[in-house]
This record gives structure tokens, C-alpha cells and sequence, in this order.
């Protein structure tokens, strides 16, 4: 579904990714590993046209989509959950996950998409009219996968979605995101805790200083010397 050839990019003259391949196949969960600056958010942000690549190229569903700016990436059925979850705090919760279903492909499912986000967060629903800075930490990260997944996504990808959480919440969302690709949605989620990613993926690949370093199913990558030696001190 989603291919990522020699992907280079460069913040002015700091070279961030040095030729950063990955797939994602259609009905895959994947995580992207790899410590704080390694250039994970910059690989899911030149996806979405957040980000231009220096080179390299960038397929989804067999077409490439380098170069197309943002809005017509996200028609193309790719949606994407921002690092630190940015949901619009002075709107209600059913304002935010509407914006998700802005576009004109989303906007007639508005309804249904709203109902089957209320179905997979509950807590959204009771929450609906509340302002959006109002909820927990890990509220705010439920509503931001659900604005995502109003835009009815084939492709999700999701920026550290436990960053900072209890593990309680960290237990639910991992849940969620089995549900979301159980559903048929293929997902790409980033994260620093390897064991506890790599518990809800079919495959992970590992990055380090802008360099794929790690890839192969969950069991390979959790099993990988590096990962035994640098990730879990084994
Ligand atoms: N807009 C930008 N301008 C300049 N440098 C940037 C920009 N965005 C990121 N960087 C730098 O690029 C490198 C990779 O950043 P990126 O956010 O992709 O890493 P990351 O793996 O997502 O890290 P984290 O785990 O901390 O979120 C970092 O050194 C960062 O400081
Ligand atoms: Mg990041």
C-alpha cells in the first residue's frame, strides 16, 4: 500500500534521512522504531507532503504521491495523527472529530464515520460537548486518532500515540489500534518502546540517525542482536 523508496530529506543544510526505504502492505499494523531525533516524524511528515524530499520517491496504492500537496494526499485515503495529538482545544470534542471529515470524499459519511468513532471511544461520546482541553491526556490522544479516522483512511499513521501516558490508557489505545486493523485499516504507528509496539504489530523497522537499521516481522525484529543489545539490554 504505502512504499517508501531512498527517501532523503534535509532541514537547510542538516541531511536528516540518508536513503530511508519501507512497505507497508495493505492490512498491516507496523511500527516505526528508533530513538528521540532519529527522523521518524520526518519520514510519516514527507508522506503526508508535510515534509519535501531532497529525493527519493513515495508511493501509495501503486501511484506516486511525491510532490502532491497535502489535501489531495489525505483524498487519496491517507490520514495522519500528528506527534503531541494538536486537537483544537477551544472546540467541543464533535467539533474536532468533524473537522476530520471536512473534505468533500468524507464530509456525506460525516454521521456514520462520527458513530463508528463514538463505537470504538465511548468516553468521546459522553465527552461530546466538552471543550477539547478540558479531557485527559489520554482522551485528547483517543480524539485525535478519531479526528483521523473521520476522514475514512485507508492508511493511518499515528505519531507516538503514548507519548506521556498512564499504562492503563497505554493498554487501551494498543487495544484500539488492533481494533482499527482489525477493521481493515492499515496502520503505521511510531514509538519508542519496542516490546510494547512490537506486541500489536506484524512488522517494525527500526531507525537510527536517519538510517533503516532494523526490519522484519515482529518476532525477527524483537529477536534482532541490536534491538536485544541497545533496546532491551539483553
Ligand atoms: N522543521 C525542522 N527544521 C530543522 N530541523 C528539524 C525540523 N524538524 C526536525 N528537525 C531535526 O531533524 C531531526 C529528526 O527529527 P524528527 O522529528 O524526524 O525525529 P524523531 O525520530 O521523530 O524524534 P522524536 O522521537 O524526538 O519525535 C532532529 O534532529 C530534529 O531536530
Ligand atoms: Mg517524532
Amino acid at each position: 500500500m504505502l512504499r517508501v523508496q531512498n527517501l532523503q530529506v534535509k532541514y537547510g543544510d542538516f541531511q536528516v534521512l540518508w536513503g530511508v526505504s519501507l512497505e507497508v502492505h495493505e492490512g498491516e499494523v507496523v511500527c516505526l522504531l528508533g530513538p528521540n531525533g532519529a527522523g521518524k516524524s520526518t519520514i510519516i511528515n514527507a508522506v503526508s507532503g508535510l515534509v519535501r524530499p531532497l529525493a527519493g520517491c513515495l508511493e501509495f496504492c501503486g501511484e506516486r504521491i511525491d510532490g502532491l500537496p497535502t489535501h489531495e494526499i489525505v483524498t487519496r485515503g491517507i490520514s495522519h495523527v500528528l506527534e503531541r495529538r494538536r486537537v483544537f482545544p477551544y472546540l467541543t470534542v464533535e467539533k474536532n472529530l468533524l473537522l476530520g471529515s471536512y473534505q468533500v470524499r468524507a464530509r456525506p459519511h460525516r454521521e456514520g464515520s462520527l458513530s463508528r468513532v463514538f463505537s470504538l471511544f465511548p468516553v468521546l461520546r459522553q465527552r461530546r460537548n466538552q471543550l477539547a482541553h478540558s479531557l485527559s491526556g489520554g482522551e485528547q490522544q483517543m480524539l485525535a486518532i478519531g479526528r483521523g479516522l473521520m476522514s475514512r483512511p485507508k492508511f493511518l499513521m499515528i505519531d507516538e500515540p503514548f507519548l506521556g501516558l498512564a499504562p492503563l490508557v497505554v493498554t487501551e489505545i494498543l487495544k484500539i489500534i488492533t481494533q482499527i486493523g482489525a477493521a481493515g485499516i492499515t496502520v503505521l504507528f511510531i514509538e519508542q518502546n519496542v516490546q510494547l509496539a512490537l506486541s500489536v504489530s506484524h512488522r517494525g523497522y527500526v531507525l537510527e540517525s536517519g538510517r533503516m537499521v532494523v526490519s522484519g516481522s515482529a518476532k525477527e525484529v524483537l529477536e534482532s542482536a541490536l534491538v536485544r543489545k541497545v533496546y532491551l539490554g539483553i
